[in-house]
C-alpha cells in the first residue's frame, strides 16, 4: 500500500462549516508522516482562521494567487509541482462548479491545473445542494478526469436537514487516503460485477423478486473504476445512473442475468456478485394478466442457476467475491456458504435489521478461507471502498 507517510500533501480548504474538520485531518496526515501544506479560498478563511492552520502544520498558509511575499518563497507552479497529492477538503459545490469548469480564478482552481498530481476531493453541503442535477453532474465531470471523490456521508447536517452531504470524519479520510491512495490498485484488471434485484414474472403486470436497490453493486462498480479497473455491471431493474466510466447490461430476470455473466467472463479478473437475484422463478409465466377468479393462486416455481457459484468453480475462472444476505446465525451462514459457493471471498450481511436493502449504510462481515474482518457502520461507497482494500490484500496474495 502506498500511504501517505513521506508524500507531500497540499490540503485545498474550501468554504464551508466543515472546514474546522480540516484542521484535525491536517493534524492526522502530518502524525502520519505526510509533509502538509494548506491553501484556503477566501470563503474559507471566514470559517477557520489561516493561522489556525499554520499553527498546526508549522508552514505559512496560502490564500491568494497575488501574493508578492508568499510568490517570492515559493511560487504557485513550484507549489504545484511539490505536491504529490492534492485533497481538497471539504470541497464545497462552488469549488466543484468552478473545478469542473476548469477554472482558474483563485490560487486553489489554479493549483488544481497546474499540479500534475493526483486530486482528492471531500464534498460537504447541504443535502439537497448535493442532490441537485447541476451539483452530480459536476461530479461526474470531476469523475471522468480522474478525481477521487471521498464521501461524502450521510447523517445529521450543520443546517439542520438529514442526508447525504456530510464531509468525511478525518480519520475516515485519512484511512481512505492512506489505504488505496485511490488510483491504479486495480489498474488493468477487469471487474464484472453484478448488482441489483431480479424480476421474475408471473405474468406480464406481476413479478417475484428480491429487495435490492442496487446502491451497493453501483458503489462497488465505482469504486472499482477509480481504482483503475476496466468494470463491467450487470444490473437488474433499479433506478441509478451507471457510474461514470462504467459499461452496464441492463437485464430483468435471472436467467437474463446469467447469460450476460457468461457471456463476458471469460475475459475477467474478479468477478463480484452482489445481485439479490431470485433463486426461484415461476415455472410458467402466462403471456396475459392472470384474471382474479378464486381466492387462492398457487404458482410452481423451479430454481434458477445460481450464478456465483457456477463462476467460482469455472476452471481457471476469475477471482470471486460473493454476497450473502442473511437473516440470523450470519456468521455460521456465511461460513458454510463460503464453503459450498466456493468463494475465494464472501461479504455477508445481516437483513434482519432494516440494515442491507434499500438503505445508505450498512455493515459486512468479510471472510476468506483463513481469515475474516468486520467493516463497520458506514456509507455504502465508504464500505465498497473499504471492502476494495481488504479484496486487495487477498487478491494480491493470491495472485
Ligand atoms: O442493493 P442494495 O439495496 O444496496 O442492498 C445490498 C444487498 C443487501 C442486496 C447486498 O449487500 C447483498 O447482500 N447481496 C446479495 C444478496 C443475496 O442474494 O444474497 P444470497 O445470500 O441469497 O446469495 C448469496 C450469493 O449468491 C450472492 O452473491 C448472490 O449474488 C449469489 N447468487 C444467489 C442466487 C443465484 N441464483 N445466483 C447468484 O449468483
Amino acid at each position: 500500500m502506498a500511504g501517505v507517510a513521506n508524500q507531500n500533501i497540499l490540503l485545498g480548504v474550501t468554504g464551508g462549516i466543515a472546514a474546522y474538520k480540516s484542521v484535525e485531518l491536517a493534524r492526522l496526515l502530518l502524525k502520519a508522516g505526510a509533509r502538509v501544506r494548506v491553501v484556503m479560498t477566501e470563503a474559507a478563511t471566514r470559517f477557520v482562521s489561516p493561522l489556525t492552520f499554520q499553527a498546526v502544520t508549522g508552514s505559512p498558509v496560502r490564500c491568494s494567487l497575488f501574493d508578492e511575499e508568499h510568490e517570492a518563497a515559493m511560487g504557485h507552479i513550484e507549489l504545484a509541482r511539490w505536491a504529490d497529492q492534492m485533497v481538497i477538503a471539504p470541497a464545497s459545490a462552488d469549488f466543484m462548479a468552478r473545478m469542473a469548469l476548469g477554472l482558474a480564478n483563485d490560487l486553489l482552481t489554479t493549483l488544481c491545473l497546474a499540479s500534475a498530481s493526483s486530486i482528492a476531493i471531500a464534498p460537504a453541503m447541504n443535502q439537497r445542494m448535493w442532490q441537485h442535477p447541476a451539483v452530480q453532474h459536476n461530479l461526474s465531470l470531476l469523475e471522468e478526469r480522474g478525481v477521487r471523490v471521498l464521501g461524502p456521508e450521510s447523517g445529521e447536517q450543520a443546517c439542520g436537514d438529514t442526508g447525504p452531504g456530510r464531509m468525511l470524519e478525518p480519520a475516515d479520510m485519512l484511512a481512505a487516503l492512506d489505504s488505496a491512495s485511490g488510483a491504479g490498485l486495480f489498474a488493468g484488471k477487469k471487474v464484472l460485477i453484478t448488482a441489483g434485484p431480479t424480476h421474475e414474472a408471473i405474468d406480464p403486470v406481476r413479478f417475484i423478486g428480491n429487495r435490492s436497490s442496487g446502491k451497493m453493486g453501483y458503489a462497488l462498480a465505482r469504486a472499482f473504476r477509480r481504482g483503475g479497473a476496466d468494470v463491467l455491471l450487470v444490473s437488474g431493474p433499479v433506478s441509478l445512473p451507471a457510474p461514470p466510466g462504467v459499461n452496464r447490461v441492463n437485464v430483468q430476470t435471472a436467467l437474463q442475468m446469467h447469460k450476460a455473466v457468461f457471456e463476458n467472463i471469460h475475459s475477467v479478473d474478479i468477478f463480484v456478485g452482489c445481485a439479490a437475484v431470485a433463486d426461484y422463478r415461476p415455472e410458467n409465466p402466462q403471456q396475459q394478466k392472470i384474471k382474479k377468479l378464486s381466492d387462492r393462486m398457487d404458482i410452481s416455481l423451479v430454481r434458477n442457476p445460481d450464478i456465483l457459484a457456477e463462476v467460482a468453480t469455472l476452471e481457471e475462472g476469475p477471482y470471486t467475491l460473493g454476497f450473502a444476505a442473511e437473516t440470523q446465525n450470519l456468521v455460521e451462514n456465511a461460513r458454510a456458504k463460503l464453503l459450498a459457493k466456493q468463494v475465494d471471498m464472501l461479504a455477508a450481511n445481516s437483513v434482519a435489521d432494516g440494515m442491507g436493502f434499500e438503505s445508505d449504510e450498512n455493515t459486512l462481515l468479510v471472510i476468506w478461507p483463513e481469515g475474516e474482518k468486520h467493516l463497520p457502520v458506514q456509507d455504502k461507497q465508504q464500505l465498497a471502498e473499504s471492502l476494495l482494500g481488504v479484496l486487495a490484500d487477498q487478491y494480491r496474495r493470491d495472485e
